[in-house]
C-alpha cells in the first residue's frame, strides 16, 4: 500500500534518485500506455509550483504517451529493481510488454494514471509545460 505524501517530504537525494537510480517513466491508461527507462531529468520549481523536468527523445514510444496525455508518473524503484529498469531502457513498447515481460505490477492511481507495485517511490505528475 503506497502512502500519499507531499513533494516537500521526499527525503532522497534527488540527483542520485534519477541520475543514478534511475526511473520509469510511465504515461497513458490501463487500456493503452508505455513505460521506459530514463536518467535525464531534475526535479527543480518553475512558476512557483514545484516541478519535475524529463527529456524524452520523439522516437522513443513512450514520447507518443507523454504527448498524448495531462499526466504521467515516475516510478523509482530499490537496487535490486536495476535489470528491469536496464530492460525498460533497451527495450521498446513498440515490440513487447515491458511489464508483463519484467513482472511488473501494473496499478493505477485515482486518477487513472500507471505505476507499478514494486516501486518505492512514484511522483504522479501533471504536464505543466513541454517543448520540441
Ligand atoms: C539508464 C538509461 C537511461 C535512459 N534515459 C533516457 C532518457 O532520459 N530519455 C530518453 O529519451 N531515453 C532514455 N533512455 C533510453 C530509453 O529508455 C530506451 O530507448 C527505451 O527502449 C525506450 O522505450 P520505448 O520505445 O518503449 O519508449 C535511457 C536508457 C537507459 C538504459
Amino acid at each position: 500500500m503506497f502512502k500519499e505524501i507531499s513533494v516537500y517530504r521526499i527525503e532522497e537525494n534527488v540527483v542520485d534518485l534519477i541520475g543514478k537510480q534511475w526511473m520509469l517513466i510511465t504515461a497513458g491508461n490501463k487500456d493503452a500506455y508505455n513505460t521506459m527507462t530514463a536518467a535525464w531529468g531534475g526535479f527543480g520549481f518553475l512558476w512557483n509550483v514545484p516541478v519535475t523536468y524529463i527529456f524524452i527523445r520523439p522516437q522513443r514510444f513512450t514520447f507518443e504517451f507523454t504527448e498524448n496525455n495531462d499526466d504521467f508518473t515516475l516510478s523509482f524503484f530499490e537496487k535490486k529493481y536495476k535489470n528491469i529498469l536496464s530492460y525498460c531502457g533497451t527495450h521498446s513498447g513498440r515490440d513487447i510488454d515491458k511489464a508483463k515481460e519484467m513482472g511488473l505490477i501494473v496499478k493505477e492511481t485515482e486518477a487513472g494514471n500507471i505505476y507499478f507495485e514494486q516501486a518505492k517511490l512514484v511522483v504522479e505528475c501533471n504536464k505543466l509545460y513541454c517543448d520540441g
